[in-house]
């Protein structure tokens, strides 16, 4: 299969990078990083691109206030020196404008830790353990307008336990962000995603399942 260029946009520690990086390494994805773009000089993501060979970039918000579309348009002009064709954001703490979505359409995706579309913005893990609900989780999707509203492209359950804290939560939640992202990648990068309004077909894949979970 060929493989898909990607540029995946960060602020910070990038394990979701470091997965990415390690599934294409051992050929469970047929991507290749064209560029890690961060908006944090001193993003541990950028060290982890650099360790790898690949392109790191660190393009500066100083200036940039109050103009997002400005910014976005430096990173446009990066991700297509870069010739990306798909945009990974992968904790990414800006708001990314209509700039970049035409600039890249329906080819712009996110991972969330929560179940969308329970549990949109920051600190959600402590969200849900607050609100009480038995499942959490993580979901990735293609980006829209709004604040984590894209189509739906893969959740992964995870239960909340009783002891669960907002860090062992996190945890258990980010082991799941680590496979699920490089998944929606590789059937992004086969060509099996369809966009039907809000949802998103996976052409050639298995049948639907009647299973369920309950917890406890
Ligand atoms: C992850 O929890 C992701 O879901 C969210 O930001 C966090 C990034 O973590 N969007 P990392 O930098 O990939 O370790």
């Amino acid at each position: 299969m060929k493989k898909i260029k990607i540029g995946v946009l960060v602020s910070g520690r990038g394990s979701n990078l470091q997965a990415i990086i390690d599934n294409i390494g051992i050929g469970s994805l047929s991507a290749e990083i064209a560029v890690v773009i961060s908006d944090q000089a001193d993003a541990y993501s950028l060290e982890r691109a650099k360790k790898h060979n690949i392109s790191a970039v660190h393009v500066s918000a100083k200036g940039y206030k109050g103009k997002r579309d400005e910014y976005d348009v430096v990173l446009v002009k990066e991700l297509q020196k870069h010739n990306v064709e798909l945009v990974v954001l992968a904790g990414f703490m800006r708001i990314i404008t209509p700039t970049l979505l035409n600039a890249f359409p329906n080819r712009v995706m996110n991972i969330h830790p929560a179940l969308l579309p329970s549990f949109p913005g920051l600190h959600v893990q402590k969200a849900a353990l607050e609100h009480g609900v038995r499942f959490s989780g993580c979901t990735v999707h293609f980006v829209d307008g709004g604040m984590d509203t894209g189509p739906i492209i893969i959740q992964a359950v995870v239960p909340i336990l009783d002891n669960d804290t907002e860090d062992s939560l996190s945890a258990r939640i980010l082991k799941q962000e680590h496979t699920i992202y490089s998944r929606a990648i590789q059937l992004y990068a086969g060509g099996r995603l369809r966009i039907e309004g809000r949802r998103v077909l996976i052409t050639g894949g298995k049948t639907a399942s009647d299973e369920y979970l309950i917890n406890p």
